[in-house]
């Protein structure tokens, strides 16, 4: 019987259990992206929690691919000594980390070199029209990739994650909507999957065969036009085929409404995993292990989508923002459910406040108090 406390291993990275804390952005990081000591803080404290494997926010690999603030940046070496420090933070705890990489592409800020995105089309909701991406900025923004797993690495990261998901550049490449490209990097689903090879084999050639790389794959966008979960299971194929290590399941982009990424409104079970059944959907094409993210808050629905539908990790945001040591919690025997009531009101105190927290869990204190 395969268990939320089973050891594994993921290309030599031994995790203690399959719980993941799936990438969050804090907006704790300088305005240049540089970590700082409350963002190295919030990792020890989530680490201090048992959690499988920590996944960082997302961390912009070029300045032009930023967005939210607060957000990290790895796009050259001045922050070393920080990023170090965070992974000692998260090690000194006997946690494991993986930072996550994303180009932001047609929803960034306009900047001097930016938005970019493959097609000269707003991103849905984010008014700006892009520059089409040339081929010399393709190439450009997947050797900022691999330049940025190759620092990652050497600060002692214990893997890179790729943000294939949630509108991003990758996830605008893959999707029909926002790429309408003619040459070898549009059209074809396999032309739309080009981008995203490019950057993973750059990626795997930056930090060798043996260091885990793996991809939050948004697999569906829930748009009229947009990316549908058959063209993402033939990337996923593709991936898998070219050794990735794990292929974590999002779906929806920020223009999806009710279904967008972190969706609210989670009240019973049923409303829960819900990415489950179309994760599902890439496990006959895929010989890597599978991971899944969406609404997970009790313990039997994980335990189950463990044991009975086939997950090999199983990643939580929201939980972990309200309750940090929620998987020790479980595993000393009080398996209530995560008490994170899916609002979404973490967002604001990271817009406006220096760093997300959750409000509800705030408020209980202001009342105790
Ligand atoms: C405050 C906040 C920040 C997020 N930041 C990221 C991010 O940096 N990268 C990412 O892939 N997803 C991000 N997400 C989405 C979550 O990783 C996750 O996919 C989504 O919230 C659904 O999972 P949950 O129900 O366990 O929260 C964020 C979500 C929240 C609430």
């Amino acid at each position: 019987m395969a268990s939320i406390f089973d050891e594994t291993t993921i290309n030599g990275m031994t995790l203690k259990n399959r719980m993941v804390r799936s990438a969050t952005w804090e907006g704790m990081c300088e305005p240049n992206g540089k970590p700082t000591q409350k963002l190295i803080e919030h990792y020890r404290n989530l680490a201090k929690g048992n959690i499988g494997l920590i996944i960082s926010g997302y961390t912009y690999v070029s300045p032009e691919g930023a967005q939210a603030p607060g957000m990290m940046g790895l796009y050259n070496d001045d922050f070393a000594t920080e990023m170090e420090a965070l992974v000692r933070a998260v090690h000194d705890e006997g946690g494991k980390i993986a930072i996550q990489l994303v180009h932001i592409g047609g929803q960034s800020p306009p900047s001097d070199n930016g938005p970019i995105a493959p097609s000269a089309i707003e991103a849905p909701i984010y008014k700006a029209i892009p520059k089409e991406m040339t081929l010399a900025d393709i190439a450009t923004v997947a050797q900022a990739f691999a330049d940025a797993a190759r620092r990652a690495k050497s600060y002692g990261f214990d893997g890179v994650q790729l943000h294939g998901a949630h509108g991003f550049l990758i996830n605008q490449f893959l999707s029909p909507l926002t790429n309408k490209r003619t040459d070898d990097y549009g059209g074809t689903v396999e032309d739309r999957c080009t981008f995203l090879m490019d950057v993973y084999k750059k990626v795997r050639e930056a930090v060798g065969d043996d260091y885990p790389v793996m991809i939050k794959l948004g697999v569906k966008d829930f748009l009229d036009g947009g990316l549908e979960v058959g063209d993402a299971v033939y990337a996923a194929r593709k991936l898998s085929m070219h050794d990735i290590d794990v292929i974590e399941v999002s779906a929806g982009t920020g223009a999806s409404g009710d279904k967008s990424a972190a969706r609210t409104k989670i009240n019973e079970p049923k409303d829960e995993a819900y990415n489950l059944d179309l994760a599902r959907k890439l496990e006959e094409a895929i010989s890597c292990p599978l991971m899944v993210v969406g609404g997970f808050r009790s313990y039997e629905v994980v335990e189950k989508a463990i044991d009975r539908r086939g997950m090999d990790y199983i990643a939580m945001s929201r939980p972990f923002i309200r309750e940090p040591g929620l998987v020790r919690r479980w595993e000393e025997g009080d398996k209530s459910k995560a008490k994170c009531i899916s609002c979404n009101g973490c967002f604001k105190p990271g817009m406006q406040e220096g760093g997300i927290y959750c409000v509800v869990e705030a408020k209980f204190r202001e009342k105790d108090s």
